[in-house]
């Protein structure tokens, strides 16, 4: 996007990618909301240089090339901070945490406890994701073929092709199973302990950004309002 700067303002182009509620979704009024929304505005709000531009909702495996060509300037999708994509951004300090649940469908008699119990399943995940790992590393340890694996733009459409029974488990982040547990006919069978931890993703060498934000992260965190969302978004 554009990062225009106005006497001493830099507007920031956001990055998300929605479907992967209660952090980016959008509601029955066609809006991008979520608790990544929220967060990153009242962050931002809390540095002295910077403003939010308008949102650019993409798909999450874009992410990290619209972060570097430019077109974004912070990734806000409940991204985990991993060594690979540390490689190619820079992450802030850490602001959720998240493991790997598999979700199957409520009424069924299928209710695997482990990995071992997925053997021979159609699973699905979305493209680009930790979850996409966990469904790729079970390839490789041979538990299922790679024609058993479906990749999804997003984990919307993953629940509904298990919902229709086209795929017997999707995985996916265990707060975001949740929140399709709430709302879909779908129940965990089983999490992944995987201990990720989301940050916001910046682009490599932006230090003063980076840091602007990480102090954004610790002024919601000390005022409330990181609490507040907290609840607003995830206490059922
Ligand atoms: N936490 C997982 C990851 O980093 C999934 C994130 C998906 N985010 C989204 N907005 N669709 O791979």
């Amino acid at each position: 996007g554009d990062t225009t700067t106005t006497a001493d303002v830099t507007t920031l182009t956001p990055g998300t990618a929605s479907g992967f509620p209660p952090f980016e979704y959008v509601n029955e009024s066609g809006d991008l909301v979520g608790f990544d929304v929220d967060l990153l505005s009242a962050v931002v709000e809390q540095t002295d240089g910077y403003e939010l531009g308008s949102w650019e909702d993409l798909a999450f495996d874009q992410l990290i090339v619209a972060l570097d060509n430019g077109n974004i300037d912070v990734a806000a999708a409940a991204m985990t901070i991993n060594p690979d994509r540390d490689e190619t951004i820079d992450f802030t300090d850490p602001y959720y945490d998240a493991n790997q649940a598999v979700l199957v469908r409520e009424g069924g008699s299928f209710r695997p406890e482990n990995k071992e119990d997925l053997a021979d399943r159609p699973i699905g995940a979305q493209a680009g994701t930790t979850g996409k790992d966990q469904m790729d590393s079970l390839v490789e340890d041979g538990t299922i073929s790679s024609s058993q694996t479906n990749t999804y733009e997003n984990y919307v459409l993953a629940v509904q092709d298990l919902a229709n029974g086209n795929i017997d488990a999707v995985i996916v982040d265990t707060p975001v199973a949740e929140t399709f547990v709430a709302n879909r006919n779908v129940v965990v069978s089983f999490t992944i302990e995987t201990g990720e931890q989301y940050g916001f993703g910046v682009r490599e060498n932006a230090s003063d950004l980076q840091s602007a934000l990480n102090e954004g992260l610790q002024a919601v965190r000390d005022d409330g309002t990181y609490a507040d969302l907290t609840e607003q978004y995830f206490a059922s």
